[in-house]
């Protein structure tokens, strides 16, 4: 099994918090979101959508924006990783997405019961994709915690993720800068077989 390609894609993904500035090119980019539209989807519904924001300026201003609503969002009711994320944000030098070159934001409709799933095993395909290329990935979860977010949905919309839709997740892409290979350990006994 050791010569199987996806299987050392699979394990060799982690999540990568430190990226180059190196850019990414626009092919492998498109290749890599092509990989999210093979995943599959509910009854085949096929409603996720991905947009790739690249333009340095806007994911800046996105980046203000967020630490901005994490800032002002009042403690009461959050969970602990929306209060871990808030004091996060309270940094000077806060970046959400660990200023990746590209941040990949996945959406699909507020109604539709399938949505997390099917943009999670999308976002699946987009890091496998990714490891394939080179590239390193993190899920970030920061605009679906604010996804009900006036200010961020507002611009949001203004780069074209349709208001009836919901921010499940999102990737971090690019070139890793991390100084040492970060991997978390896998506990095996969490798999059984029964014969
Ligand atoms: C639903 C979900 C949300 C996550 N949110 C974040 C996040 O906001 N920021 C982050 O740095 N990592 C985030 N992660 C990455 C996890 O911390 C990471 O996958 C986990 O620690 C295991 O490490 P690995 O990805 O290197 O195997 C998220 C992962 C998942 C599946």
């Amino acid at each position: 099994m050791n010569d199987n390609k996806t299987i050392t894609d699979i394990k060799n993904r982690h999540s990568t918090r430190a990226y180059k500035k190196t850019p990414v090119p626009q092919d492998v980019l498109k290749e890599i979101l092509v990989s999210a539209l093979y995943a599959p989807s509910g009854s085949n519904h096929r409603l996720s959508r991905f947009t790739a924001v690249k333009n340095p300026e806007i994911l800046q201003q996105l980046n203000q924006l967020v630490k901005k609503a994490f800032c002002e969002l009042p403690q009461e009711g959050l969970n602990a990783f929306q209060l871990a994320a808030k004091k996060h944000s309270a940094n000077a030098a806060y970046n959400f997405y660990y200023e990746a070159p590209v941040l990949i934001i996945a959406s699909n409709e507020q109604e539709y019961p399938n949505a997390m799933a099917d943009c999670a095993v999308a976002l699946e395909n987009i890091f496998l994709a990714a490891e394939s290329f080179g590239l390193g990935t993190c899920w970030i979860n920061q605009l679906r915690w604010l996804t009900d977010h006036k200010e961020v949905r507002e611009f949001l919309a203004e780069l074209g993720i349709p208001e009836n839709h919901m921010i499940c997740g999102a990737a971090a892409l690019g070139y890793s800068d991390e100084k040492t290979k970060n991997r978390s350990e896998r506990l095996y006994d969490i798999i059984s077989i029964i014969e």
